[in-house]
């Protein structure tokens, strides 16, 4: 009962989102649409009480469905949910939102004209080390925050219609607009492609805000190992999120400095704080469940969701801005 819904595309990511929502009690997922025969039948043998269908267009115009969720690739993210808020129906769309600003602020008008929620899939926003930071960040625990950078690199599946920047970075761009609270002054990207198709596998993106605060993420699909790290240095504290680790995920580090000028020698010197470290207890409940509370939740309370419209049009915003800079050797792009 409740929200009824469709998921469109049961790939890698849909087959999670399926049985998140499926757990609900307050909805019910009535379809799920997949195009490719052998994936939807194994979504039928799972789930014999959703019924499975290949067009998408037979599940927007039932008129029992309140809310459609979007998981295929990310050139058909824009043409799926304009249909579906044209079709009368809330949406909630994998990240990244759109393969261009443009479509994103045209998508965000539509469902704000058409009072629908319009929601996008950044997962780690729901995760319980990522709502401590922000919680910490806001109470002005760590400080100024001067500089987070992180890094995002594994033996990755190399993507044919987008580079490593669209694949991996919408996770560190949500991650850092949700904990900062405002947009970099100016994007800069740098990349390469080792592949004849000339998309870059390797890039690295930095983020310019007007308070002395650099962000710098390195994404790669040709890492030897796996690393999901991020430094966060505060003016008060520094954390080390490793997200690779299986419970003790943040680290809080009493780590500081100081800078005194002596004008008698006419130089600098630093006074370094070298503290205690803090490892919190985080949350451990599966992020895309609670990310999928927030979507239902949105639509039935009218909550606003943590993963709003405007964060997922800010995320393909700054990547437009890099690809911009990927394009033109690195230029730095104002905002
Ligand atoms: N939030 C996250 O952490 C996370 C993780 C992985 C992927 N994703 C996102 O999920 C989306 C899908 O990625 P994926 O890795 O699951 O891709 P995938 O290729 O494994 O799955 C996409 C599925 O959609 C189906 N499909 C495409 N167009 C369709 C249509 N018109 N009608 C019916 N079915 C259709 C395809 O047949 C395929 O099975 C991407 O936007 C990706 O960025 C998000």
């Amino acid at each position: 009962m409740g929200v009824k819904l469709a998921i469109i595309g049961y790939g890698y990511w849909g087959k999670n989102l399926v049985r998140n929502f499926n757990n609900l009690e307050n909805c019910t997922v009535k379809y799920v649409c997949e195009r490719e025969e052998k994936s939807a039948k194994k979504c039928s043998n799972l789930y014999p009480g959703i019924k499975v269908v290949s067009e998408y267009e037979e599940v927007l115009s039932d008129p029992e469905i309140d809310a459609v969720v979007i998981a295929t690739s990310i050139n058909t993210h824009y043409d799926l949910s304009k249909k579906a808020l044209e079709n009368d129906k809330h949406v909630l769309v994998e990240k990244p939102m759109t393969d261009s600003f443009e479509k994103a602020k045209e998508l965000k008008r539509m469902a704000d004209k058409l009072s629908k929620v319009l929601m996008v899939d950044h997962t780690f926003l729901y995760t319980g080390a990522v709502s401590y930071l922000k919680k910490k960040i806001d109470e002005g625990e760590y400080g100024q925050i001067n500089y987070i950078d992180s890094t995002r690199v594994n033996l990755g599946l190399f993507q044919q219609d987008l580079n490593v920047l669209w694949d991996l970075a919408p996770h560190d761009i949500s991650i850092c607009f949700y904990l900062m609270n405002a947009l970099p002054l100016t994007v800069q990207a740098t990349g390469i492609s080792h592949t004849e198709n000339n998309i870059e596998n390797i890039a690295y993106l930095t983020l310019k805000y007007d308070n002395d605060t650099i962000v710098h993420f390195n994404c790669s699909w040709v890492s030897p190992v796996k690393i999901r790290q991020m430094l966060i240095g505060g003016s008060k504290k520094m954390v080390v999120f490793n997200d690779m680790e299986p419970t003790e995920k943040i680290k809080i580090y009493d780590t500081g400095f100081r800078v005194r000028s002596d004008q008698e020698k006419d130089e600098f010197t630093a006074d370094y704080r070298v503290g205690d470290i803090f490892v919190p207890k985080v949350g451990t409940t599966e992020a895309l469940s609670a990310m999928a509370q927030d979507f239902i939740a949105a639509i039935v309370e009218g909550k606003e969701p943590d993963s709003n419209a405007d964060i997922g049009m800010q995320v393909v915003r700054i990547l437009d801005a890099a690809e911009k800079s990927l394009k033109n050797n690195g230029q730095e792009i104002a905002l």
